[in-house]
C-alpha cells in the first residue's frame, strides 16, 4: 500500500537533550493525520529516550535509525543489529544515504545485505538512491538509478519505502525541479514493473517549508525525506501539516 510518509533525517545532529527539547516544540505544532507517517530518523544515541517520550506521551510519530547491520550480532565494532532497533520500537531505518556510500564506503552489496536483513527483522527500509551532478550531464540517470536499485533489490521479496534523493540536491538548497523528481520516480515506479504501482516513492534533497507544497503537488511523490529542515521543530511541523493521505 502506497502510503504518505515525512521522514526527517536528522544525521549527526541533536544530543538527546536537544531531541527532547525538539519533541517538546514540535508536537504542538504538528498536526497529525490518517494516512500521513511522520518520521523522525534520530541518531542511535537519542532513540531510546525517543521511544521512551513517544510511548510516554502518544504522540504518533515513528522513529527511523540510519543505519542497520546485517549480522545479528558480532564483532562488528562501530555497527548496530537489527534486533538493537528492534527493541526499542523502531519501524524504519535509512539505507543506502549517498553519504553513507560516499563517506563510508557504503557498497550496493552491503546496501543489499542490510536492506534484507531489515526487512526479515520487520524494519522497513528506506533505501537510497540519486546520481551525481556528472551522470546527470552524461545522460546517465536512469541506468545509475535502476542498477542501484536491481542490487539493492536483489533476493527482496517485499519492497523498501524508495528515496530518490540526487546528490547533487543534498544539503546544497539546489532543489530537483519538482517535475523532474516526479518524472525520474514514474520511470522507477515502472522499472519495479508489477510491484511499482503499491511502491511507497520519497523525494529528497532541499525539501524545505517554502517548496513542499509543490512537491507534494506531484503525483508521483508519495512522501519526502527532509534532511535540514527537519531539524527545526517549525520547518519540520510545517513540512508535516502540508501533506495529505
Ligand atoms: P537535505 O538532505 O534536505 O539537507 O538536502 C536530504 C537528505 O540527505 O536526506
Amino acid at each position: 500500500m502506497r502510503s504518505t510518509t515525512i521522514a526527517g533525517n536528522w544525521k549527526m545532529h541533536k544530543t538527546q537533550a536537544e531531541a527532547k527539547a525538539f519533541l517538546q516544540a514540535f508536537a504542538p505544532l504538528w498536526q497529525p493525520q490518517a494516512g500521513v507517517d511522520v518520521v523522525l530518523c534520530a541518531p542511535f544515541t537519542a532513540l531510546a529516550m525517543l521511544s521512551g517520550a513517544i510511548a510516554a506521551t502518544g504522540l504518533p510519530v515513528s522513529l527511523g535509525a540510519q543505519n542497520v547491520h546485517w549480522a545479528e550480532t558480532g564483532a562488528f565494532t562501530g555497527e548496530i543489529a537489527p534486533g538493537m532497533l528492534v527493541e526499542l520500537g523502531i519501524r524504519y531505518v535509512v539505507v543506502g544515504h549517498s553519504e553513507r556510500r560516499q563517506f563510508f564506503g557504503e557498497t550496493d552489496a552491503t546496501v543489499n545485505q542490510r536492506v534484507r536483513a531489515a526487512q526479515a527483522h520487520g524494519l522497513t527500509p528506506i533505501l537510497c538512491v540519486g546520481e551525481t551532478k556528472v551522470l546527470r550531464a552524461q545522460g546517465q540517470v536512469e541506468s545509475w538509478i535502476f542498477d542501484q536499485l536491481d542490487r539493492a533489490l536483489a533476493d527482496t521479496t517485499a519492497l523498501p519505502v524508495i528515496a530518490y534523493e540526487p546528490i547533487w540536491a543534498i544539503g546544497t538548497g539546489d532543489t530537483c525541479a519538482p517535475t523532474e523528481a516526479n518524472r525520474v520516480l514514474q520511470s522507477i515506479r515502472h522499472h519495479l514493473g508489477d510491484r511499482g504501482a503499491e511502491a511507497t516513492l520519497l523525494y529528497g534533497g532541499s525539501v524545505k517549508g517554502n517548496n513542499i507544497a509543490e512537491i507534494l503537488t506531484q503525483p508521483e511523490i508519495d512522501g519526502v525525506l527532509v534532511g535540514g529542515a527537519s531539524l527545526d521543530p517549525e520547518e519540520f511541523a510545517q513540512i508535516a501539516n502540508a501533506a495529505q493521505p
